[in-house]
């Protein structure tokens, strides 16, 4: 066992809601968690030592919602999009031609190729969706690849229905056989709840199908409009109701009043040139909001949380502190994680120090790569 005295952090955000910042902070890792966490002048000796000479220090960012399994290019349809054509999700069709075409090899080369960019961007937990393959083989072919980088993992047959298919008959395989096949590589299961995709009774057919399979439940839920989408994820205990775009009052009320995480994905409404989601009115209501890329060829394609943080705050008037936590603990909430998200005794030893004196440059300096040093796992990223 080594352990690591991570010493001189100007600024510490913990995560931890007990001890949110330390000034002056230290931090010890023992190989893999974090051993303890206070003011420098009270820290005690380790084997090594590390001076981040006054840097501020970060949890590793949770992306709890990414769609990172996927072959081919919509470039055409960004630019189309920024001529002033609207997002509706039929590029996903696209998606999925590139993707059953690609081999094994070249898909899961390209997966982890944006996990490594993610990670080198302070990002050390991300959750992963199939969603791109829309057979029993292809989805279960996805998910394979997602369970081999991540824990995870997200059964996203549900995504949308494929140009080959009537509603119902789909409906039925996703909920059936390409169920009973992905289960085994799947911690989650996910329904694209919106207008053009699934509608309520479909949403929960497959959901409850997922419950009895053992999956956790989330949801792509008011993305392009309001809908069923959020009420659904809280009467079923999802963990989370994602994008929460366009909601209602009673949306908001229910979200505020269960354990379902509201997660945010600014760059898909960066990217399709839509309006934010207010997040003020979920914090002030009391629901508990998480940050994440939704990376994804189509509606945001970033793999950055820094830069998912720089939106929240800029345009949906979250404050850096709030950006950050929803970026760190919410997205960890998100996942029903209490290893990662946060810095305190116990936790994994995910640690990002940033060229920044506070986590407030974050949003401060948009744009500009922060991430000084990576711990993963306690292991320093080179
Ligand atoms: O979360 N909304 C559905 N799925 C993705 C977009 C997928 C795509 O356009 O390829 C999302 O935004
Ligand atoms: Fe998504």
């Amino acid at each position: 066992m080594t352990t690591t005295l991570i010493d001189g952090i100007g600024l510490l955000y913990t995560g931890d809601p007990e001890r949110e910042e330390i000034e002056d902070a230290a931090l010890v890792l023992d190989d893999d968690v974090v051993a303890w966490v206070g003011p420098s002048s009270q820290a005690p000796d380790a084997d090594e030592r590390v001076d981040v000479e006054g840097r501020a220090v970060i949890p590793g960012f949770v992306d709890s919602h990414a769609h990172l399994v996927f072959a081919g290019d919509r470039t055409a349809e960004f630019q189309a999009r920024m001529s002033g054509e609207p997002y509706t999700g039929g590029g996903i069709r696209t998606t999925v031609a590139a993707t059953r075409r690609a081999g094994d090899a070249e898909l899961a080369a390209r997966t982890l190729g944006l996990v490594n960019e993610m990670l080198a961007q302070g990002t050390t937990t991300v959750e992963i969706k199939s969603g791109y393959g829309l057979t029993v083989a292809d989805e279960r072919r996805s998910l394979r690849i997602a369970a081999r980088l991540t824990d995870e993992t997200t059964f996203l047959g549900a995504h949308v229905v494929p140009a080959d298919m009537d509603a119902d008959s789909y409906v039925r395989l996703v909920a059936g056989e390409m169920l009973e096949a992905c289960a085994p590589y799947a911690k989650w299961v996910d329904v694209f709840c919106e207008r053009g995709a699934f509608d309520g009774d479909q949403t929960r057919e497959i959901l409850g199908a997922g419950l009895k399979a053992g999956l956790g439940v989330r949801v792509h839920a008011n993305q392009l409009g309001e809908g069923p989408g959020v009420r659904i994820a809280c009467e079923l205990g999802a963990a989370s109701a994602d994008h929460c775009t366009h909601l209602t009052p009673d949306d908001v009320d229910a979200l505020a009043s269960s354990d379902t995480v509201a997660t945010l994905l600014p760059g898909a409404e960066f990217s399709t040139r839509s309006p934010y989601p207010d997040a003020r009115r979920l914090i002030d209501a009391g629901a508990t909001v998480a940050l994440a890329t939704d990376c994804n060829p189509g509606s945001s394609f970033t793999s950055s949380m820094a830069f998912c943080v720089a939106l929240a705050v800029r345009e949906m008037r979250m404050t850096p502190l709030e950006a950050v936590r929803a970026a760190t603990y919410g997205g960890a909430r998100a996942l029903r994680r209490t290893d990662v998200g946060s810095l305190r005794p116990g936790a994994r030893a995910d640690v990002v120090v940033l060229d920044a004196p506070s986590y407030v440059h974050l949003a401060y300096r948009p744009g500009v790569p922060l991430v000084h040093q990576v711990f993963h796992d306690g292991l320093l990223l080179e």
